[in-house]
């Protein structure tokens, strides 16, 4: 297919548009920055800027452009719901005009998380599905990604497009935003037991989304990880996690300490992609055993860790 890739400048589309030509797609790409993959310089939130990438055949459009949590500090309210909800609309309208049978949307799980859920304060990690809510998003980010994928629910239901949206965990490669104090290369290994996934499983959900979605209609799917717990691990998880994993791994806190790592006392929340692997076909490749098998044979870790990159328009 001919697919219109926003975002192809940034950290998931520099992936996502050599992912979506090795399974024989072509890509066109729009990015407000450039990029080896971006042929339409402009903003979504124009819908001139749309309709020029549109006149260059298009099939299908795959969503990833967007404000994120790393705009916050630099942009105003009113640029997140330009980019994310205008611009959103804009790509659903002209999907629509031009009999587009499939649209894929980049969400988050970010707008699962209310400011309760981010303090951590219950007794039981909190587990988190696509049937979690009432959702309450606690800033301009997921309130906006949120309306976002309201949008695709409604174009899928009044016109019939199938949109697929997805709400994908961490991949980033930079340090995380909030200092925690943990080395950040062991804070990632540790995310991708139930809050991270790496960029070319978050690349290769979106191929497969775009395959899948005339079937699906409307969808929407938490994109991680596969932990390796169930739902009633959860208080156990919050209470002594390390005990947990050592239980599910039993090498994992040696593997840990020989570089200087150590497992989480406590997890708070799990994101649970198992939807996602039932409907969609999608299960990730790399997982927190792929961290331990790396460190067992000292091979490179399988995730990105980039302390310099620097996310979004303005970086
Ligand atoms: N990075 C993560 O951990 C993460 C996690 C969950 C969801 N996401 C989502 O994944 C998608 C891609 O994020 P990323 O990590 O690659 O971020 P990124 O900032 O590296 O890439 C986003 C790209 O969108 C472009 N963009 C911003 N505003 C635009 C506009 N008005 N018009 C056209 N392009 C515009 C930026 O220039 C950038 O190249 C986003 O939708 C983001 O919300 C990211």
């Amino acid at each position: 297919m001919r697919v219109l890739l926003t975002g192809s400048s940034g950290w998931l589309g520099r992936f996502l548009a050599p992912a979506l030509r090795a399974a024989g797609h072509t890509v066109t790409g729009l990015d407000v920055v450039p990029g080896p993959d971006t042929h339409v310089l402009g903003s979504v939130a124009s819908r001139a800027v749309v309709d020029r990438a549109m006149g260059l055949g298009i099939d299908a459009v795959i969503h990833s452009a967007a404000l994120h949590k790393p705009d916050i500090a630099r942009n105003p309210v009113s640029a997140f719901v330009d980019v994310n909800v205008t611009g959103t609309l804009n790509l659903l309208e002209a999907a629509r005009e031009a009999g587009h049978d499939r649209f894929v949307m980049t969400s988050t799980t970010s707008l699962m998380i209310s400011q309760a859920i981010r303090d951590e304060a219950g007794d039981a990690a909190v587990w988190l599905d696509e049937t979690s809510g009432p959702l309450a998003p606690r800033n301009i980010y997921g309130v906006t990604k949120l309306a976002a994928e309201g949008l695709c629910r409604l174009y899928a239901a009044e016109h019939g497009l199938a949109c697929v949206a997805l709400r994908t965990s961490r991949f980033f490669p930079e340090d995380d935003d909030t200092p925690t104090g943990t080395d950040e290369e062991n804070l990632k290994a540790i995310e991708l037991l139930h809050r991270r996934l790496t960029v070319e499983d978050a690349a290769a959900a979106h191929v497969m989304a775009l395959e899948r979605a005339p079937q699906i209609g409307f969808g929407l799917y938490v994109i991680s990880a596969p932990p390796p717990f169930a739902r009633s691990d959860a208080e156990a998880l919050k209470r002594d996690a390390a005990a947990l994993i050592r239980d599910r791994f039993p090498d994992a806190e040696a593997l840990f300490a020989a570089r200087g790592w150590q497992l989480p006392t406590s997890l708070g929340r799990v994101y649970d992609p198992a939807l996602a692997e039932q409907q969609l076909g999608f299960r990730c490749r790399t997982d927190f055993a792929a961290v331990l098998q790396a460190l067992r044979e000292d091979a490179p870790l399988p995730f990105a860790h980039d302390p310099a990159y620097r996310a979004g328009p303005s970086r």
